[in-house]
């Protein structure tokens, strides 16, 4: 795909921004220097590395910027913004607005080069959404896989608005040839390092929940999640999801660049742990699959003897969740729990499971989710090279004091 000239960075309104990420990525170099490894154990002391302006976040990589939030602070149906995770290839582009146009190319009858202020001019949808990394939970494998260590909180929910792809595609024109879109956002690689650059069966573009995203929660998009424009592709892996958009292209195959193949493909056979897969034995990850996890109480807890509030979110992507149970008693018996009334299709569930522990003791918590398919979370991993789609029955092991 064609790529626009880089725009210098622009002073306004960003130019803080651009000193705090230049400060963080001074903490990495000092970081990487001691070569600490900073992997999260859920003890706020061990966590060495901060980045300003997201000091509650686990800092999963600097070198592009990979942000987690601990799962312990999800506590509210839409996540905010500073908690949101982030999750970036390639080094964030800088944003000049005044240059910055939208281009939509290939299989159409009409190209189009867009400004923030023509989108701005359709109308614009709405959509709540829980996006979540394909790699969230790739810590938990076994045999390690290699790729960012991901624990539960790769995932956030958030309400995004912008104009309807499927809107742009139809003022363009979409020719009989044209079965996929890709996108390409800003970000550009170093050295030989691929682009990332992700494609949509055309259904999915045209499927009216699918936006040019410009807010989030209210608010004009924060650079780490793709300002000033990006994909929002509800129910599917984040990566779908392309920010910092600059370019849509329709074309007549799925795209093959390395982050549609080798990258984020699932197998289409089981894999012992640690085997090897060929590309040609995977396939494309859409969906999310159905996922409850347990935000508090925290692995390792000590908690007094007495009631135990035990709460957490479950999402299905383009399913709905119609159920998520919890049990105390290493799977024998698994009680409803409560889910939250706030809801939207694709969004996740707060749940929430009130626990009295017949005796002081150690017990393992476990969270499952079922969604509208039938789907229900598994006890056993299915282990992948990629350690992609982690939703194994969530556990936790706490301690009830006498
Ligand atoms: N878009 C661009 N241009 N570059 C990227 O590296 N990362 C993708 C996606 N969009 C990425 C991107 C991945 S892998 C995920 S999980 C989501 O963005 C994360 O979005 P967030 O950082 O706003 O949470």
């Amino acid at each position: 795909m064609k790529r626009l000239p880089r725009a210098p960075f622009s002073p306004e309104g960003l130019g803080r921004r651009k000193f705090l990420w230049s400060g963080a990525r001074f903490l990495g170099a000092a970081a990487l220097a001691s070569a600490a490894p900073f992997t999260w154990h859920g003890n706020l002391a061990a966590q060495e590395l901060v980045v300003p302006g997201k000091e509650k976040m686990i800092v999963r990589s600097l070198k592009y910027m990979d942000l987690e939030m601990p799962a312990y602070l999800l506590n509210s149906w839409l996540t905010p913004v500073e908690l949101f995770y982030v999750r970036n290839h390639l080094p964030m582009p800088s944003v000049n607005l005044a240059e910055w146009r939208l281009t939509v190319t290939g299989e159409v009858e009409k190209s189009l080069e867009l400004t923030l202020a023509d989108l701005q001019k359709l109308e614009p949808a709405s959509m709540t959404n829980t996006m979540e990394c394909a790699g969230n939970g790739r810590s938990f494998y076994r045999p390690r896989v290699p790729g960012i260590q991901w624990a539960r909180g790769g995932v956030g929910n958030a309400t995004f608005a912008g104009p309807r792809l499927a809107d742009v595609l139809r003022h363009a024109g979409v020719k009989a040839t044209g079965k996929h879109v890709a996108f390409n956002g800003l970000d550009e690689p170093p050295g030989k390092v691929p682009d990332f650059i992700r494609s949509i069966p055309i259904e999915k573009a045209m499927d009216p929940d699918t936006l040019l995203a410009t807010t989030m929660n209210g608010a004009p998009l924060k650079i780490e999640h793709g300002f000033p424009v990006r994909m929002v592709v509800p129910g599917w892996l984040g990566a779908a999801s392309v920010k910092w958009l600059v370019e849509v292209k329709v074309i007549e195959r799925e795209f093959d660049g390395n982050f549609m193949k080798p990258g984020y493909r699932f197998p289409t056979r089981p894999v012992p742990p640690g085997g090897e897969i060929s590309p040609d034995e995977t396939s494309t990850i859409k969906g999310l699959p159905v996922k409850s996890i347990i935000a508090r109480p925290v692995e390792g807890a000590y908690l007094k003897a007495g009631p135990i509030r035990i709460t957490g979110a479950a999402w299905a992507g383009e399913q709905e969740v119609t159920r998520v149970e919890v049990s105390t008693d290493q799977g024998r018996a698994w009680k409803p729990a409560e889910l939250g009334r706030e809801k939207a299709k694709y969004a996740w569930r707060l749940w929430e499971y009130n626990w009295k522990p017949p005796a002081p003791g150690t017990y393992v918590i476990m969270s499952r989710a079922t969604d509208s398919a039938g789907r229900a979370q598994p006890s056993e991993p299915a282990w992948n090279p990629s350690g992609y789609l982690w939703n194994v029955i969530d556990k936790v092991r706490i301690h009830v004091e006498a």
